[in-house]
């Protein structure tokens, strides 16, 4: 091969050498293998030959174009295979990483047990319904046989909320729901009724001036203090335990007579003793008590024909009692590490 041949052959392949791209390619491939390259230059020269030089050149010619074909497309398949694994390597996922955890939130636990309430009641035949929170104080007491400035309705603690001519409170029980469900509706009733109540009170680990109580009424012709005792007893014992024992002592509260308060054995220390249950052995749970025929007039029922049974607990009271809870304040407090806990617990 002639020595113009030999440069323009060392040339043309250290500089496709030096090609790191498609670009670079292109400009290669113009520049040496293109209409106005090198190489088609040498071969216009060829015009100027002789017969013998001719075909001797030509072969020389056509063998080099061979060669840097191969080679450009060498080059060619080698920058698209580093491209493609530069992409690879760029764009790759780990498959044995684990998966990001989604943030699942949990039902508060005063919601939990509202609906843990219900639940029970439920399968014994009880329909969950909600009153106001902003209630009359008709509804509120005088409806309830406590009569304004009786002294019974200072036991409340009652927040007011100002008004010219009606009495308003906000509710610091949930009774009110009790006429107004029997305003509603003829008997046969049987309800609870979960929800907010608030009381006018300084705040401490078992004291909060909002909180929550499930109201329970049944009236019905010829109901006892045994359907009472024996739904009480059954939901005491589907909520802490087949074992549970009930006890049940007299209470005043001016919408029952008789009226009573329920305790449960102790559920910690199995009635033995222990700073839960104030060593007594056992946990008072709500108050309850025949509906005052008082209460049954008011709202039209006629207490002659007609008998009933009503009860109310707190909820807060319940979950620090299921889940050992020590401070009453943790409910509204919105610590997340507080709440976080019951996420698993069935509530
Ligand atoms: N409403 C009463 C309270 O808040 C509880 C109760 C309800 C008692 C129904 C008897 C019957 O203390």
């Amino acid at each position: 091969m002639s020595g113009t041949l030999t440069t323009l052959q060392n040339d043309a392949l250290a500089t496709l050498e030096g090609v790191r791209d498609e670009a670079g390619l292109a400009d290669w491939h113009r520049d040496v293998l293109g209409r106005k390259g090198t190489l088609s230059a040498a071969m216009r020269e060829l015009g100027s030959l002789d017969e013998d030089a001719r075909r001797e050149r030509g072969r020389e010619l056509n063998a080099l174009k061979q060669q840097l074909e191969a080679a450009f497309e060498a080059r060619q398949d080698a920058i698209k295979a580093a491209a493609l694994n530069e992409r690879l390597r760029a764009e790759s996922i780990d498959v044995t990483l684990p998966g990001r955890e989604p943030f699942v939130g949990n039902l508060h636990p005063l919601t939990a047990m509202i609906r843990e309430v219900s639940d029970v009641f439920a399968h014994l035949g009880f329909q969950t319904v909600e009153g106001p929170e902003v209630e009359l104080a008709e509804y509120s007491f005088d409806m309830l046989n406590i009569p304004k400035d009786h002294p019974a309705r200072d036991v409340w603690d009652t927040i007011f909320i100002e008004s010219d001519n009606v009495e308003i409170t906000l509710r610091p029980h949930t009774s009110p729901m009790q006429i107004r469900t029997m305003m509603q509706q003829e008997p046969p009733v049987r309800v609870v009724v979960p929800g907010r109540t608030y009381r006018y009170e300084a705040q401490d680990a078992t004291h909060e001036w909002h909180f929550h109580q499930v109201e329970g009424l049944a009236v019905d012709r010829g109901i006892t203090m045994a359907d009472l005792k024996g739904t009480l007893a059954e939901f005491a014992r589907q909520m802490f335990g087949a074992g549970r024992k009930v006890r049940f002592r007299c209470d005043f509260f001016p919408f029952v007579e008789p009226g009573v308060d329920m305790s449960i054995d102790c559920p910690f220390c199995g009635g033995r003793g222990c700073r839960t249950c104030k060593n007594s052995g056992w946990i008072e749970l709500l108050g309850a008590g025949m509906v005052h025929p008082n209460v049954l007039s008011n709202v039209g029922y006629d207490p002659k024909v007609y008998s009933g049974w009503a009860f109310g607990m707190g909820v807060e009271r319940l979950v620090m009692l299921k889940y050992n809870v020590q401070d009453i304040r943790l409910f509204a407090a919105n610590d997340l590490r507080f709440l976080g806990q019951f996420a698993r617990a069935r509530l």
